[in-house]
């Protein structure tokens, strides 16, 4: 079986070396069919590459070619890796992808169009890294009514707030060593702004509940705001900031859809995930609560999930995977601010004891967090809605310097 290569950057080159090394078990796993990379797709020169004779800079030779069932595309980004997969699928190839922006925004289509031609469109790879997460929801955990479904879906970031609260690192220096350990995307802002999060609780949120939720639909936010004060403050509160991207079906049937910074509490497991791990938490109405662990990012990890899509594209040739989910209706997402949660906020303060006062009698339970420092204030709010809760913070006149949301278990 010849397989076509698209995009030869980190996750690219990592699945043809990992094709090559596990050469014999992977066969042995397609059903003893031969499995070979025919073409490498990329518009830089590879002529002094080892395996240079299967580089091309021409889509057309991949389309064309009869003998290519199955295309990777590792391009990454929105064009043109929505025309070539397209044209793939449209051509009868599978296609396998660790494309997140391309699955979050086009993958109602495209797991349409796979429908239509009878061929896969699957996307292990494109969230979570190495950790096995589309499949085990779409197959072990089938039976299910998901509820909720939420973790750590970032390894750059995750690998930035461990350095900041582990080893007092600052931010800069943080992201330039996850930048050259492959894990960051070429423009680190959809990391540190929390897109690249945003797409992958986009693509879990479509598969758990069935309908497809855009990246303009989830309330995004990113780490950039956090300091150091934050990061001392959640010590003293007893837990930590993590990036969380966490999204849940009410029972009106409409589902909410966060990313943002959270205050977690020691003690909870996506608490301990640190450097480059991320951790995904499933909720069904029969299995209860599960926890999916591992590294989120790099080479190998995330070629590991690209390959495990190629042996099923391969063991799965005359037979197409059932997976995908519907179009969704435009109020299908809810406003978050509707929702129930606690807030941490810090502020600014000139008369801490006044404003303390304030607090106190604005909140019931209102958890003051102590620090030396009487030029601002931090402290947590009573679990309520939380348009409402802001509403109070408002009317308390403050510098605001930060609000995050403390995860609810
Ligand atoms: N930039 C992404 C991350 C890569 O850091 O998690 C894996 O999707």
């Amino acid at each position: 079986m010849q397989v076509a290569v698209m995009g030869f950057g980190t996750v690219g080159s990592g699945v043809v070396e990992l094709i090559l090394k596990n050469k014999k078990s992977i066969e042995e796993r397609c059903g003893q069919k031969s499995l070979d990379v025919k073409h490498i797709l990329d518009i830089r020169d590879f002529s002094s590459h080892q395996l240079a004779n299967l580089f091309t800079k021409d889509f057309n030779d991949i389309l064309n070619d009869k003998d290519v069932e199955i295309v990777v595309e590792t391009m990454g980004g929105l064009n043109p890796a929505f025309d070539f997969v397209s044209k793939c699928l449209e051509a009868g190839k599978s296609v396998v992808t660790s494309n997140k922006e391309l699955v979050a925004a086009k993958g109602y289509e495209l797991l349409e169009l796979a429908k239509k031609n009878n061929v896969n469109f699957l996307f292990e790879a494109s969230v979570g890294g190495g950790i096995p997460i589309i499949r085990p929801i779409n197959q072990c955990l089938a039976a299910n009514e998901f509820l909720e479904v939420a973790g750590i879906l970032n390894g750059t970031t995750n690998f930035i707030l461990t350095k900041m609260i582990d080893d007092g690192m600052d931010f800069d220096e943080a992201l330039k060593i996850a930048q050259a350990n492959g894990y960051a995307e070429r423009d680190p802002s959809a990391d540190i702004l929390g897109h690249d999060a945003a797409r992958k609780i986009c693509i879990l949120a479509s598969l758990c509940f069935g309908k497809h939720v855009y990246p303009d639909e989830v309330q995004t936010e990113g780490i950039t705001n956090i300091a150091s004060q934050d990061v001392e403050y959640a010590k003293v509160w007893g837990g930590v900031i993590k990036l969380i991207g966490r999204a849940k079906k009410l029972s009106s049937g409409k589902i909410s859809a966060t990313v943002g910074p959270c205050l977690i509490k020691n003690g909870c497991q996506l608490a301990s995930v640190s450097d480059v791990f991320n951790a995904i938490l499933v909720r069904g109405d029969a299995v209860g609560d599960t926890v999916f662990y591992g590294r989120g990012a790099g080479k190998f990890p995330t070629a590991s999930a690209v390959v495990a899509d190629v042996i099923d594209c391969a063991k799965h040739t005359d037979k197409r995977k059932l997976i995908g989910w519907d179009d969704a209706e435009n109020d299908y997402v809810i406003n978050p601010f509707e929702q129930s949660s606690s807030l941490y906020i810090r502020a600014a303060v000139t008369d801490y004891n006044m404003v303390a006062e304030k607090v106190k009698a604005l909140f019931n339970d209102v958890q003051i967090l102590e620090s030396d420092n009487k030029n601002e204030i931090a402290f947590v709010t009573p679990l309520m809605c939380e348009k409402d809760a802001r509403t109070k913070i408002e009317s308390l006149g403050l510098e605001i310097k930060n609000i995050l949301r403390v995860l609810d278990y």
